[in-house]
This record gives structure tokens, C-alpha cells and sequence, in this order.
């Protein structure tokens, strides 16, 4: 049973991060999940529920994840094959194993994925595109109807949020943009069958069986603002929106490479804080470093910084989900060691410069003199430079252009590069 953060435990953090000695991550006694929930977040991770034993609180894997998340996902034990493997029988063993190990923990569920063309039952198709079956527009909504309804039953008020559809966009995005508002969607069975409005079913069908659930599309390859993809993303997300369909936001999955230039993620976020007003998480993320070398670990952890900045800043970025917790348990073939902790789960310098990201971002010795402080102060959403001069009447209008240095927003110091 992982310890509530002891008073003392966070007393001895805040004096430290008040004190004016050098911080040394490997010294602090927080957690990422510390972090993460005094400054209303969620960092969290996607676990192989089926071949791994979160019912033993003692296993290594399960208390690194109860220690250092606050959220979990299940990797593939709760995508349509897992969840109903043959027609009208459900199988959510492995995702009750999952929600009762988060409830023990107090730990946010993920639920990935409603509605996908990859890992579906073959019962409804071989590879997700072929209608081997000859079903009709009929039939499919009414299989993906029961599908949703069922699976959003189960878990109603034990999955906090629902990648609703994943992947629906096609890689070529060519021609696309703000002004024309186009998106290419990927012909998978449920386009080709149903149309473009199997998008708006879905979300409708599971927002009306668990309102409180948060909604989300997610998403690869439309991570970084002003990428064609992401362009798509906006036009496909803002038609949904203008069309009164209950999405809460966008999931982008952030599979990436240390070289990657991942300001565009932060960019995007607050792109679409101002224009949709929806949440812009992160969903599966990880950095392919390559080789353990030190210099490819250093550019690793300097890019896993950046991103963690970002979301911090970002208030419509509530969630920051790692796809794998350890370099023996990823998705990604080859010796690119894209995680945190590395494969004998041991703290990588890239979990070290998380670490720290958090502890300079949590702001407990510098509150906003200028204005009447209190912790019930309703904070604003202006920006100040930290000798209390309001640069910005928000975040979206903080332009990075020619300002840099240390910010503070909403009580939280943020590094502008
Ligand atoms: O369950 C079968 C098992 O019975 C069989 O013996 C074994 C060997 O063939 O395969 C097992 O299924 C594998 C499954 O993971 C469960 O382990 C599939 O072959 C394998 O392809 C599948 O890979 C998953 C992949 O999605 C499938 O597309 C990865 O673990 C998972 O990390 C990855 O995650 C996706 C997200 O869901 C969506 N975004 C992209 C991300 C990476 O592809």
C-alpha cells in the first residue's frame, strides 16, 4: 500500500526547494507522483497487465508504478480484441485486474481503446480495413454501439477517461490546413463501412452511458504544432466541436526520438487551449535514444525535461502518460532504450531530469506578492516576471518571443528558453 505523502516528507521538500542549496535530484525524497499531485497532475504509465504482477504489491514492476505514477493504462488489455474476443462475449478480467490495483494505489485509469483499426476481433475483421464479414452500415454501428455501451457500463466510475477512437487520421495529410479546414481520415472498415460519423457516434454512445468521463482522439504523428498531421488533427477535432459532438480533448501519443523538436508539443497545447478550449494531453510517450551511451542518455533526459516543462505550463495538460515503465518493457524493436528507467529499472538520467523539471516547476517560496496572496486566492491567468511586473493577461498571450528567463503562472514558476 503505497504511503499517502507524509507532512513531514513534503515539509523537508518544500524547505529544501525553499532553501537556497543546490537541489540534487538524487537526493530528494519526492516521487515523480509527489510532484505530479501537489500541482494537480498526472504523470502516469502504461503497464502489461497480462504479463505482469500488479496483484503482488511486493513486485518490483508494481510498487515502481505505484511509487512513481499516479495513472495508469493498460498497454493492450482493454482494446476491442482484448475486451470482446469473440462476438458478444467480454473478457475484462486483466481490466478489473488494472482498475483494483489503481484503486489500491489512488491512481488515475486510462481506458485505451473504445474504437481502433488495429487490434480489432476478427470476428468483425481480419486487419481492421477488410470487411471479410459483409457487414452493413447497420451492422457495424450496431456492433460498435454494443461494443461502447457495454465496455463504458463496466467501467463506469472506475475509468476516469476513454481514448474514445484511436488513429483515424491517415499519414498524408497533403494539402491540408487551418484556413481550408481538411482532414484525410485512414479508410479503415469503420470509415469505409460506416462513414465519418461512426466519430461522432462513438463519442456520443459512451459520453451518454458515463457523463463524468473525460473523452478523448488520440492519435501519432500529430504531435507537434504546424505539423501537417496536427493541422489535420485541429480541423478533424474543431468540426467535432462545432458539430456539438462531447469530446474533451485530443490525445497525442508522442512516440519520439531525443533529436525530435519537442517544443512544438507545448505549442500545440496551448493552440488548442485558446481556440478550442479543450485538454491537449500526452499519451504515450516515449524518446528513442539509441545506444546507452552517456551522450545519448544526456540528449535523452534534456528532451524529456523540455516536454515536462512544457506540460507544466500548459493548464489544459493535465495528463503525461509514459508508454513503458522500463527499457525491457517497450513496444520499440532494437537497442533505442526510449524510457526512464533502464532495464535493470533503475533511474536513468532521464527520469533524474523529470525529476527535477518537477521540483523547479512546483513553486512553494515564491508566491505573486503583487496581489493579494492567499491559497484561496482565485489565481489569475496573467504572467509575471518574477520581480511581479504582469507581462501577459494569460498564457496564451505570453509570447515567447523576446522574453526568456523565469515566469510565474497560476503560483507556478515556469523557464522560458
Ligand atoms: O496476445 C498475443 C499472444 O497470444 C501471442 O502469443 C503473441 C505472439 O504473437 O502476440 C500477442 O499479441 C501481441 C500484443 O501486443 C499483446 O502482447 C501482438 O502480437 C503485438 O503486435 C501487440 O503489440 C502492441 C501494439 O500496440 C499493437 O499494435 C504493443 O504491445 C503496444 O505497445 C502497442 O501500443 C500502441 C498503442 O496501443 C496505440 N499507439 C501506438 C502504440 C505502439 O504501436
Amino acid at each position: 500500500m503505497r504511503k499517502t505523502l507524509s507532512v513531514s516528507l513534503l515539509v523537508s521538500a518544500c524547505l529544501s526547494m525553499s532553501a537556497q542549496t543546490t537541489y540534487d535530484p538524487k537526493t530528494d525524497e519526492l516521487h515523480l507522483r509527489d510532484y505530479a499531485e501537489m500541482m494537480g497532475k498526472y504523470i502516469g504509465v502504461c503497464v502489461p497487465v497480462g504479463s505482469m504482477n500488479i496483484a503482488n504489491d511486493n513486485d518490483k514492476y508494481a510498487q515502481k508504478i505505484y511509487t512513481e505514477f499516479n495513472a495508469v493504462v493498460a498497454e493492450n488489455e482493454m482494446k476491442m480484441d482484448a475486451l470482446q474476443p469473440n462476438q458478444g462475449q467480454f473478457n475484462y478480467g486483466n481490466g478489473d485486474k488494472l482498475v483494483a490495483f489503481a484503486k489500491r494505489h489512488n491512481m488515475k485509469v486510462r481506458g485505451h481503446t473504445l474504437c481502433w483499426h488495429s487490434q480489432v476481433p476478427k470476428w468483425i475483421s481480419e486487419d481492421g480495413y477488410q470487411n471479410n464479414k459483409n457487414y452493413t452500415r447497420a451492422n457495424l454501428l450496431s456492433i460498435l454501439k454494443r461494443h461502447i455501451t457495454s465496455v463504458m457500463r463496466h467501467y463506469k466510475g472506475k475509468v476516469a477517461e476513454w481514448d474514445v477512437v484511436n488513429e483515424t487520421l491517415d499519414d498524408n495529410q497533403w494539402g491540408v490546413s487551418l484556413s481550408n479546414g481538411k482532414y484525410n481520415l485512414r479508410q479503415s472498415i469503420w470509415v469505409k463501412v460506416i462513414g465519418e460519423d461512426f466519430l461522432d457516434s462513438a463519442f456520443t454512445w459512451a459520453h451518454r452511458i458515463d457523463p463524468d468521463a473525460k473523452l478523448y482522439l488520440n492519435d501519432y504523428g500529430a504531435d507537434f504544432y504546424g505539423g501537417s498531421k496536427a493541422t489535420a488533427m485541429y480541423n478533424l477535432v474543431k468540426r467535432m466541436k462545432d458539430d456539438g459532438v462531447p469530446i474533451d480533448g485530443v490525445g497525442l501519443q508522442c512516440h519520439l526520438s531525443s533529436g525530435d523538436a519537442v517544443e512544438g508539443i507545448a505549442k500545440n497545447a496551448r493552440f488548442y487551449k485558446q481556440k478550442l478550449g479543450i485538454d491537449c494531453i500526452i499519451t504515450e510517450l516515449e524518446l528513442k535514444a539509441g545506444a546507452s551511451t552517456s551522450a545519448n542518455l544526456s540528449k535523452q533526459a534534456e528532451a524529456y525535461r523540455k516536454i515536462l516543462e512544457g506540460f507544466l505550463t500548459n493548464p489544459n495538460a493535465p495528463t503525461m502518460m509514459l508508454w513503458g515503465i522500463d527499457d525491457n518493457h517497450t513496444w520499440i524493436e532494437g537497442d533505442q532504450n526510449p524510457l526512464i528507467f533502464d532495464k535493470n529499472l533503475q533511474p536513468k538520467p532521464a527520469y533524474y531530469s523529470l525529476l527535477e523539471a518537477f521540483h523547479n516547476g512546483y513553486v512553494t517560496d515564491i508566491h505573486q506578492p503583487w496581489a493579494e496572496y492567499s491559497a484561496s486566492a482565485a489565481v489569475d491567468d496573467a504572467v509575471y516576471d518574477i520581480s511581479g511586473r504582469k507581462v501577459a493577461d494569460s498564457l496564451e498571450e505570453f509570447s515567447a518571443d523576446g522574453n526568456s528567463g523565469i515566469f510565474i503562472h497560476n503560483h507556478k514558476k515556469f523557464i522560458q528558453r
